[in-house]
């Protein structure tokens, strides 16, 4: 990236995926670009940059934001989780993950991280949701391959496991 003048830095402090992170931003930077570009964290991806895909969405103190209509600079102070931040150890999926791999619940990749995080975001407020409120949250998702119902059938199935159930067997 070219270099900043003083007057163009404006330095973010923030906790992403539990870590303290740093940046110097431009006041215009989108959060998408500093994710990606300025940190290194691509798992967040950009696809139509007005908020209508649902791509970029991110975590911002626990609430799906998409990342492309936030500011860099409005990430001061906040917890900010991408996809990176769902699986709990290097060598393991996070529940709704892996139900997404056993269900088949992505063909290209494109809009799963964004899908992911704002289910996660979803399961944590509605544990037990039936199949049209899932179909509500990633209907505010834009998937080109999949038609959506092997996603609903993950994400229903997490929800169970998450609740204890043996539903996913
Ligand atoms: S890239 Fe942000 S909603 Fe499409
Ligand atoms: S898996 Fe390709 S856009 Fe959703």
């Amino acid at each position: 990236m070219p270099r900043l003048t003083a007057a163009q830095r404006h330095p973010v402090h923030f906790m992403l995926n539990g870590h303290p992170a740093h940046l110097e931003a431009e006041p215009r930077l989108l959060a998408t670009d500093a994710l990606r570009h300025s940190i290194g964290l691509t798992g967040t991806h950009v696809g139509c940059e007005h908020g209508v895909c649902g791509a970029c969405t991110i975590q911002i103190d626990g609430v799906p934001a998409r990342a492309c209509l936030t500011l860099a600079i409005q990430l001061e102070g906040c917890e900010v989780r991408t996809v990176e931040g769902l699986a709990p150890a290097p060598d393991r999926l996070s529940v709704l993950q892996d139900a997404f791999r056993r269900h088949h619940a992505l063909h290209c990749g494109f809009c799963t991280a964004g899908i992911l995080m704002s289910v996660d975001a979803f399961l944590k407020a509605a544990p037990d949701p039936d199949e049209a409120q899932v179909r509500d949250v990633v209907g505010g998702h834009l998937c080109r391959c999949t038609g959506y119902t092997a996603i609903v059938a993950a994400v229903l199935d997490a929800a169970a496991i998450l609740r204890g159930s043996d539903a996913h067997v």
